[in-house]
């Protein structure tokens, strides 16, 4: 039997990105997100994978819609082996442009609906042979960052995925993220990309696709070992400060 793999966030730019690479190798995909037409238009690409895919729209800052897509998971599909957690909210404002309600909408998508998804399928997670958690964090999380919304939910979000394994001890399931950089995807208007580019020792910006191999070899076997920790993903953005230029 394929392995079950519910992808939040799947009709977003990095999602549809990670639905393509587990698809190919063949998982049965629970596809999630708020945006059910362009859900649709992703399953309907991917419907003939070996695995299948179900898709699922939830507007995950509804702490019932979670449970409710929990309960749908369970009687239509199985008990999930992977939880990726990809769907994110982005707003572009500094801290005098971002209201509480705003502040709160960003902490709910980012942090408190990876924790309410991890709580509604801890069960499957803890008893299935080889099952996987992995978090979509962001380099802002551990720098300097103008939206300090965006930023403060992302750490928090690494922060969760080091703390969930105590939940997770003891099994065959690990809880990771991923860091990624500026990629080109609906969330950011990379207008500047050349300046991007400038800052990155690896001369381009990563893509979705790269983010997503990152994820799927989290997700297999050879990476049994790795456990609690954040990978970033930004062509070496972060890894540098000079006041020289290259
Ligand atoms: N694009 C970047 O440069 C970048 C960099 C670092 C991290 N990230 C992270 O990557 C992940 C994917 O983002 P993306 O770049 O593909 O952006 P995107 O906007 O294309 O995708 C985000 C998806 O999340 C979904 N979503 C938002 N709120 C939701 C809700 N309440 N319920 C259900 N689904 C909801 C959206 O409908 C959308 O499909 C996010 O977690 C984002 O924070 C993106």
């Amino acid at each position: 039997m394929s392995p079950i793999t519910l992808i939040t966030g799947a009709a977003g730019g990095l999602g549809q990105a990670v639905v393509a690479r587990f698809a190919d190798i063949g998982h049965t995909i629970v596809a999630v997100d708020l945006n059910s037409d362009a859900l649709a238009a992703c399953a309907d690409r991917h419907r003939a994978g070996p695995g299948g895919i179900h898709v699922m729209p939830a507007d995950l800052t509804d702490p019932g819609a979670i449970v409710d897509l929990g309960d749908r998971v369970h009687r239509e599909v199985g008990a999930v082996d992977n939880l990726l957690n990809i769907a994110g909210y982005l707003h572009r404002g500094a801290m005098a442009d971002t209201d509480v309600d705003t502040w709160g909408r960003t902490l709910d998508v980012n942090v408190t609906a990876p924790f309410l998804l991890t709580k509604a399928f801890r069960d499957d997670l803890r008893t299935t042979p080889r099952g996987r958690i992995v978090n979509c964090s962001s380099i802002s999380a551990t720098v300097g960052y103008p939206l300090p919304a965006y930023a403060a939910s992302k750490a928090a979000l690494s922060s969760l995925t080091r703390s969930l394994l105590f939940d997770f001890w003891g099994t065959n399931t690990t809880v990771n993220a991923v860091a990624p950089g500026a990629m080109r995807t609906p969330m950011v208007d990379i207008a500047n990309e050349d300046k991007m580019v400038a800052k990155t020792p690896a001369g381009r910006i990563v893509t979705p696709e790269d983010v997503a191999a990152t994820i799927a070899f989290l997700a297999s076997d050879d990476a049994r070992g790795i456990n609690g920790t954040t990978v970033t993903i930004d062509g070496g953005a972060t890894a540098i400060f000079s006041y020289a230029q290259p």
